[in-house]
């Protein structure tokens, strides 16, 4: 079996790592530009794992997509904090999707967790002493009401807004700050001005997230984060009256 179908197409991304393209949404699963393997790294894994230091962290990967991020997430850690006990939760609406990454090209780094990707892509599960790895083959939307005060690190990973607005609405990142920890952060490669409000609208901090070698991104979280670029928010709104969130 291979991994292109009708509605997905195989795409080489500037760091070397593959993609892929959904005809569906008419979207690449990652910015090419960056690279598939680059932007998980440096805009969701590395700056989370910077501000989380916990023996054990729960992580909302949404969605889980070709998994880039939770695979990074168990790699980097892996090499950098061993000891960690990772809980990793996402949800993911194409079935179909799932079943054929068995088959999907993924960057030679990713070999070591062969048994994992099986795993994942055939039973939806996979756990040992040091993981516990959930996929939840249905709608986020409704996954996240499952939970409160739980989640440590959020990556918020979604199609972009224009072409999925349901998550990236008021109200879902009300439910997402409900399911998040107080002191969690939330990672998006997203610098839109309403991604950005919908969140300061739930009381989220929002800080930028910037790098040498990959475009601007964001941070979040509803505590106060030390040492990180401050986006200042008032003032930006002042500048623009006239733009509001996405809603329901
Ligand atoms: C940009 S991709 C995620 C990329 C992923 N994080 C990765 O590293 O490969 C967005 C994913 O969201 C899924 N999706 C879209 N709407 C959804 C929904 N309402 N609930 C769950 N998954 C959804 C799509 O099927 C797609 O796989």
């Amino acid at each position: 079996m291979a991994f292109e179908d009708a509605l997905h197409t195989l795409t080489l991304s500037e760091d070397g790592s593959y993609t892929a393209y959904s005809k569906e949404y008419n979207e690449h699963y990652h910015s090419t530009k960056d690279g598939a393997l680059k932007e998980s790294l440096q805009k969701h894994v590395i700056p989370a794992f910077e501000l989380i230091e916990k023996d054990e962290v729960n992580i909302l990967d949404i969605c889980y997509g070709l998994g880039f991020n939770t695979l990074a997430t168990i790699l980097y850690y892996r090499q950098n904090r061993p000891e960690t006990k990772l809980n990793i939760y996402s949800p993911e609406l194409d079935a179909s999707l799932i079943k054929s990454l068995e088959y999907f090209t993924y960057p030679e780094e990713f070999l070591e967790l062969q048994e994992i990707i099986v795993a994942l892509s055939c039973e939806g599960v996979y756990k040992d002493e040091q993981l516990f790895i959930e996929l939840f083959l249905g709608d986020a939307r409704e996954y996240i009401q499952r939970f409160e005060n739980f989640f440590d690190i959020v990556y918020q990973d979604a199609f972009s807004p224009s072409t999925n607005p349901i998550l990236w609405t008021k109200e879902y990142f009300a439910d997402i700050a409900k399911a998040m920890k107080k002191e969690g952060v939330l990672t998006t490669y997203s610098i839109a001005f309403k991604t950005r409000l919908a969140l300061y609208e739930n009381g989220f901090y929002i800080y930028l997230n910037k790098g040498e070698g990959y475009r601007d991104a964001t941070l979040a979280s509803q505590k106060q984060l030390l040492n990180a670029i401050v986006v200042d928010m008032e003032h930006k709104i002042s500048c623009n009256p006239d733009i509001k969130s996405i809603r329901d």
